[in-house]
């Protein structure tokens, strides 16, 4: 049975909801009633000013945490913040990743990778991923169906790279999806109404591949609203039997 229409005033959290995909989804979930409370985590007040300004206009329904997905301790602090306004939630998704920033830029050949970089890229796209899994199960574990879905990349393929390259970034997208098909299977037996999926967006016009849009074609680089919508189409036909799935904006599988 479909996750989505059985989820009447429910509670949600968007991880990474101050720019980017997840900053659409706050706002799309904000435009539409299914989802009582709204809760977005965000860094660094400077760069969330339109998140905390939606805020503003809407006290009662959308709470704004602060969490750096590299500390477990902030993690854990705001999750237990969520916790004092709803015991449960049933969305939540996960929006933060990191591809270039500072002095790290994708690979393009062995002779360039760097080891504290491939860590940082593993720190922010996948062990953080795993860390919310582990501080998230309270929350999702109860009566009611609900759905923990994280955005991937279909780059984090393994079957699907042809092209190369772009080391660290591709790896931590495996390594994500192996940690959360990985939880997923426990939460199968200690979380069992809760889905775990990873979702490709497809090519979204956002900080992260601004650098990388020349070669894209106009048509295949999707507006966040566009990918919103198609991802949001996506989650709501999600079932039970999808947990632990790898799913692209199309709704079609995605070979690991
Ligand atoms: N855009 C695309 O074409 C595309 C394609 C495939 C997959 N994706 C994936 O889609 C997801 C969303 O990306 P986007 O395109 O919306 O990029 P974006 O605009 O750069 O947003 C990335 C988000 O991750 C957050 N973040 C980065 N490091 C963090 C950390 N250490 N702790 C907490 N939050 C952190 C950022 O917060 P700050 O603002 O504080 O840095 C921001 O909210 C990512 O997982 C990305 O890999 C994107």
């Amino acid at each position: 049975m479909k996750i989505f229409p059985q989820i009447q005033s429910g509670q949600a959290l968007v991880i990474g909801g101050n720019r980017g995909i997840g900053l659409g989804f706050v706002q799309h979930l904000l435009n539409h009633e299914q989802f009582d409370q709204i809760f977005a985590t965000y860094r660094t007040e400077s760069s969330s000013t339109e998140l905390l300004h939606l805020a503003q206009q809407h006290p009662k329904r959308l709470h704004c945490i602060t969490m750096d997905l590299t500390d477990e301790a902030q993690i854990a602090h705001g999750l237990s913040q969520l916790q004092a306004v709803t015991p449960q939630l049933h969305l939540v998704i996960n929006c933060v990743g990191f591809l270039h920033g500072g002095a790290i830029t994708p690979e393009k050949a062995l002779r360039q990778l760097n080891p504290e970089h491939l860590i940082r890229y593993f720190q922010v796209n996948s062990i953080s991923a795993a860390l919310l899994a582990k501080h998230l199960q309270p929350l999702l574990n109860h009566k009611q169906p609900n759905i923990f879905a994280t955005i991937s990349a279909k780059i984090g393929s393994i079957e699907d790279n042809h092209l190369g390259g772009w080391y660290g970034y591709r790896a931590s997208k495996a390594a994500l999806n192996m940690f959360l098909k990985t939880a997923a299977i426990e939460y199968s037996r200690r979380s069992p109404h809760t889905a775990i999926v990873m979702l490709h967006p497809g090519t979204t016009a956002t900080r992260l591949s601004k650098p990388f849009q020349r070669n894209v074609p106009e048509r295949k680089l999707f507006p966040v609203e566009k990918t919103v919508g198609l991802l949001m189409d996506v989650l709501s036909h999600i079932t039970l039997d999808d947990n632990g799935s790898f799913f692209s904006w199309d709704g079609s599988p995605l070979p690991w």
